[in-house]
């Protein structure tokens, strides 16, 4: 069978073609040259299957995309403590290239210019700096799309020769003691990891790799920790769109991050990660049809992150009784057993009538559990245990184990 998926993307995507509204971004002057027309998605998912439509394979500048992997990168390599010392993670409501400064002088969140100055110095070891924080930068930004990345030369000499604005915002961020490099190589550090050449499909698999807790969904590789993925989306989910951060959310709701030269990605972590480019942006600077795409596949496929799953409704998938006193009460239990879905098995083991007769807690239709789900299955056991019955576990994939 060929897979509908492929016909579905494409269905989406040219149903948002027909849209020319929006401009290119023109503070820059190569990009302000870009031809409007390419228009590319492709969708990621957590086997590292990659599904391409449209201009896929047309590169372009990566630019503020950059910035959650850079943030990921930072934490990785200086812990959460020392990246809260220097930038923050408030929404600043503000457009991407504003003063946003807490009274306290750190840069407002990671994904706005001031901040993502801040945070490209602090990639690398902590007497890094200059080209070696950059050259850190590349080779993790590789790392996450699974394959090695080039600068755009000409981009990049376009944009740290009118990189004004940039720098007097790493003057401030210097001025506050946040900034942990000299401003010109923070900046041009910043603007050569803007100028990272990608498509639509580098966007999914990196998108994937946040998506999938950090181990990158084609190579395998781990690239960061897991508690950097959580930190990391949770940041795109609430500043990731700039201005439209909170419309985006209500509407899309997918962890995301644009840039200006017209590319957006989606993380939705375990399930999905989304690539689309288009140069024409709005307001906000979020790319037209990048935005109706992901509008649209978000509605159409259910992607919303706080559409509610009904989790703990079918956890139990039956429960065998003894027969005139024989054999044992058998607890089929069905699902990923997080804490939701572990409240409502104890309650099922809970409601076992108290005739003495043995229990068995039956997992062959439970394909993993997370640590609280797993204590909290081996607390309900051992407290039943420790009540006299005897209890056991027919566990084939050994969840109960990890
Ligand atoms: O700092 C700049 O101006 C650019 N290199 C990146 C800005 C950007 O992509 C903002 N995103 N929408």
């Amino acid at each position: 069978m060929h897979t509908p998926v492929t016909d579905f993307l494409e269905q989406v995507r040219l149903s948002c073609a027909d849209s020319d509204e929006g401009e290119l971004a023109h503070y820059i002057p190569q990009l302000a040259e870009a031809d409007p027309a390419p228009f590319g998605a492709a969708l990621c998912m957590l086997d590292g299957t990659v599904y391409g439509v449209g201009d896929a394979e047309h590169r372009f500048t990566i630019q503020s995309i950059s910035k959650p992997f850079v943030y990921a990168l930072a934490l990785a390599d200086r812990g959460l403590d020392e990246v809260l010392e220097h930038v923050g993670v408030e929404p600043s409501g503000d457009a991407f290239s504003e003063i946003s400064l807490e009274p306290n002088g750190r840069p407002r969140n990671p994904m706005i210019n001031i901040g993502a100055i801040t945070t490209h110095a602090l990639a690398g070891a902590r007497d890094a700096g200059g080209d070696e924080s950059t050259a850190r930068v590349i080779e993790g930004l590789s790392a996450f799309a699974g394959r090695a990345l080039e600068v755009d030369e000409v981009v990049y000499e376009s944009e740290r020769s009118t990189a004004d604005r940039n720098m007097a915002l790493a003057y401030l961020v210097r001025a506050q003691g946040k900034l942990q490099d000299e401003p010109r190589l923070a900046v041009d550090g910043y603007s050569r990891q803007c100028s990272v050449l990608v498509d639509v499909r580098d966007l999914a698999v990196m998108a994937m790799t946040l998506a999938a807790g950090g181990r990158n969904p084609l190579t395998g590789e781990r690239v960061v920790p897991r508690w950097v993925c959580r930190q990391v989306l949770s940041v795109m989910a609430t500043c990731g769109m700039y201005d439209a951060a909170g419309d985006w959310m209500s509407t899309v709701g997918i962890p995301a991050k644009s840039g200006v030269s017209g590319g957006i990605i989606g993380a939705l972590p375990g399930q999905v990660g989304i690539g689309t480019f288009s140069p024409r942006l709005d307001r906000s600077g979020n790319s037209v049809r990048g935005v109706r795409m992901c509008e649209q596949l978000s509605a159409e496929m259910g992607l919303h992150l706080m559409e509610t799953p009904e989790v703990a409704s079918h956890v139990v998938h039956g429960v065998i009784q003894p027969e005139a006193g024989h054999g044992s009460h058998e607890v089929q239990l069905q699902g990923v057993m997080h804490f939701a879905a572990a409240e409502a098995a104890l309650r099922a083991l809970a409601r076992l009538p108290d005739d003495g007769a043995p229990v068995v807690l039956e997992l062959s239709r439970v394909p993993s559990a997370n640590d609280i789900g797993r204590r909290m299955l081996r607390e309900g056991m051992r407290r039943m245990g420790a009540d006299g019955r005897a209890v056991s576990v027919v566990d084939p994939d050994g969840v109960l184990e990890g």
